[in-house]
């Protein structure tokens, strides 16, 4: 092995941290927002919402994501007559997919709340969107906090599939220079390392973040 060679190479790889930074904070806020959409309409009492919501999340993760991420790269422009590039179109994807996860996660938080919150919140006439946003919600976030920062652990992980659609992130871009310097062992460990030490980033952040909500208890 022969690491000097990939040096000349280390800045291009490198730039791909912001690529993959981008798409993965941009699909978690998207599937994060969907997420709690999707979350409100299973509990909901509308049952259209609910069986539409149901059926989003099975078939979501009931494929695989790359496909998921080629329909939209390689499927949608003959339904919308353009290609949507890669970087929104893996954005979109992923936002999507995750929001499936996402969904059952906030789900699972909401019902885990005691529920005197919600007849307290009923007896006292708090109406259900107050008592929804400042009541419930924020009782579940904090007990979700670990099952949410595993999502974007899993998230910053598999944006390396972005790779089959042409978007420069961490991984296509240690593939190309592979292909360039006829080997591949060097840049594709160094690309793993650069996302362990991005998934150890994001594990610290979400102790850090459990250990200041767990203060206020
Ligand atoms: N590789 C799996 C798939 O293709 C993992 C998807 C996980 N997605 C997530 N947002 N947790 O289905």
């Amino acid at each position: 092995m022969n690491f000097a060679q990939i040096v000349p190479s280390i800045p291009f790889i490198l730039e791909g941290i912001w690529v993959t930074l981008k798409i993965v904070g941009l699909a978690a806020l998207l599937g994060f927002a969907f997420g709690i959409i999707l979350a409100l309409f299973k509990i909901g009492k509308i049952k259209a919402l609910t069986w539409f919501a149901d059926v989003y999340t099975s078939v979501f993760r009931g494929t695989p994501l790359i496909l998921q991420l080629m329909v939209v790269y390689y499927g949608l422009p003959q339904l919308i007559g353009f290609q949507i590039e890669a970087f929104p179109a893996a954005v979109i994807s992923f936002g999507l997919n995750s929001a499936a996860y996402i969904s059952e996660i906030i789900r699972a938080g909401i019902l885990a709340v005691d529920k005197g919150q919600r007849e307290a919140a009923m007896a006292l006439g708090i109406p259900y969107r107050k008592m929804m946003w400042d009541i419930i919600l924020p009782q579940a976030l904090k007990n979700i906090l670990p099952a949410l920062m595993n999502e974007f652990i899993t998230l910053t992980k598999e944006s390396a599939v972005v790779t089959v659609i042409g978007a420069m992130d961490i991984m296509r871009r240690a593939y190309i220079v592979g292909g360039e310097k006829y080997a591949y062992f060097e840049p594709l460990l160094f690309a793993g390392l650069i996302y362990y030490v991005m998934v150890m980033g994001l594990t610290l952040i979400g102790k850090a973040v459990e250990r200041r909500m767990r203060k206020s208890d």
